[in-house]
């Protein structure tokens, strides 16, 4: 029995539930990113309202401050941050590779010093797997190397296997206890080949659920399109599958009639901080000196707080001003359209018109105001 269940289909897409121990996500789902314990700017209870039924959480981040154990010491993270629904912890490698210095990949693992502290710290499989049970993680990762881009057929073939001897690894370690999820993340750059082998090799481990990981880093969405036009195929029917650190607006829309029932991104809550608002006509920078004296909302159609009370005009005073409740009620904003746009694909999916809320999707775009 699978804690996943696809419910409708529409074409590649589908529209499925999947329970874990702290609830049910429905999928297509967008994970706002709590990287630190927290979605920055926002209250647990605010990013429930915009309609995220799961977040996700880094074990790099964690491991280095508070430190896993301490998490555990509360009682994991839905206690320790006061989200009590279901969480999704990446497993560290790529946060490791952006964010640290002096970094040394071996078969073993990887060798870091910390961006806070420099502590020289080793992460391998084995750890990166209990500091997610230590976080108390609803969905686990395999702990992975995230190939570069570009990367010869070559390089691409090597960091891939290196990633699947991980993975192997990340299973072994993995305790499995009801509604509890450990999900394997394919690799293999562009290449067609290597995707496929990745895929082969992760099913015949078997796994919850499977990541696409590698994408978003440069390719281009042409390119990214591309790679996930055959990869989903290679991938277990009855399973998610999650797109790692996308997207825009626009690639979640193509990566979900492509097949993908999951995605994480900063793009907006790290947007909503910098003063970007999504909406339905595209992006608006408020700081843009056009919005000073208007006295409508950032999107008339929007039902969030921000849409609601306040005027364009008043968030281009707060983003020059620098007072924080700009980034707050710009992220819950930009978090509610992400969800809302989620729902539409839900919604479509279900009824079979997600061609059509496609076309819709880019035509509303197409009328942007500027
Ligand atoms: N986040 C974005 N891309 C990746 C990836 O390839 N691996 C992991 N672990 N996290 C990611
Ligand atoms: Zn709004």
């Amino acid at each position: 029995m699978s804690d996943f269940s696809i419910l409708a289909t529409d074409g590649k897409a589908r529209r499925g539930a999947l329970t874990t121990a702290h609830g049910v996500v429905n999928t297509p789902a967008f994970m706002p990113v709590g990287t630190a314990g927290t979605v920055k700017a926002m209250l647990p209870e605010s990013v429930k309202a915009t309609g995220a039924e799961i977040l996700l959480g880094n074990t790099y981040h964690l491991m280095l401050r508070p430190g896993a154990e301490r998490v555990a010491h509360f009682g994991g993270l839905h206690k320790f941050m006061n989200w009590p629904g279901p969480i999704l912890t990446d497993s560290g490698g790529f946060q490791v590779m952006s964010l640290a210095s002096l970094r040394k990949i071996t078969e073993e693992g990887v060798a870091f010093r910390s961006h806070i502290d420099g502590a020289k710290i080793m992460l391998t499989p084995e750890r990166s797997i209990e500091i997610q049970h230590l976080l108390d993680a609803d969905i686990t990762m395999c702990f992975d190397e995230c190939t570069a881009f570009p990367a010869t057929p070559e390089q691409a073939a090597h960091s891939m296997r290196l990633s699947m001897r991980w993975a192997e690894r990340s299973r072994k370690a993995f305790q499995a206890r009801p509604g509890y999820h450990l999900f394997g993340i394919v690799q293999g750059g562009i290449y067609r080949e290597l995707r496929e082998e990745s895929a082969k090799t992760l099913t015949g481990i078997g796994f919850e659920g499977y990541a696409i990981g590698g994408l978003a880093i440069g390719e281009g969405q042409q390119e990214m399109f591309r790679v996930l036009d055959f990869t989903p195929d290679f991938l277990p029917l009855d399973r998610p599958r999650y797109l790692m650190g996308v997207g825009r607006p626009e690639d979640i829309v193509g990566a979900v009639a492509r097949g993908i029932d999951m995605f994480d991104c900063v793009m907006p809550t790290r947007s909503g901080r910098t003063g970007l608002a999504f909406t339905r006509r595209g992006e608006l920078n408020m700081r843009n000196a056009r919005h000073t004296d208007d006295t409508g909302p950032i999107d008339p159609e929007c039902s969030c707080p921000a849409c609601r009370n306040y005027s364009r005009g008043y968030f281009h005073h707060l983003i020059k001003a620098k007072e924080m409740l700009g980034p707050m009620l710009l992220t819950w904003h930009n978090l509610h359209y992400y969800q809302e746009l989620m729902q539409g694909l839900r919604a479509a999916i279900a009824a079979g018109t997600l061609d059509a809320f496609v076309a819709d999707f880019h035509a509303q775009r197409a009328e942007s105001e500027s």
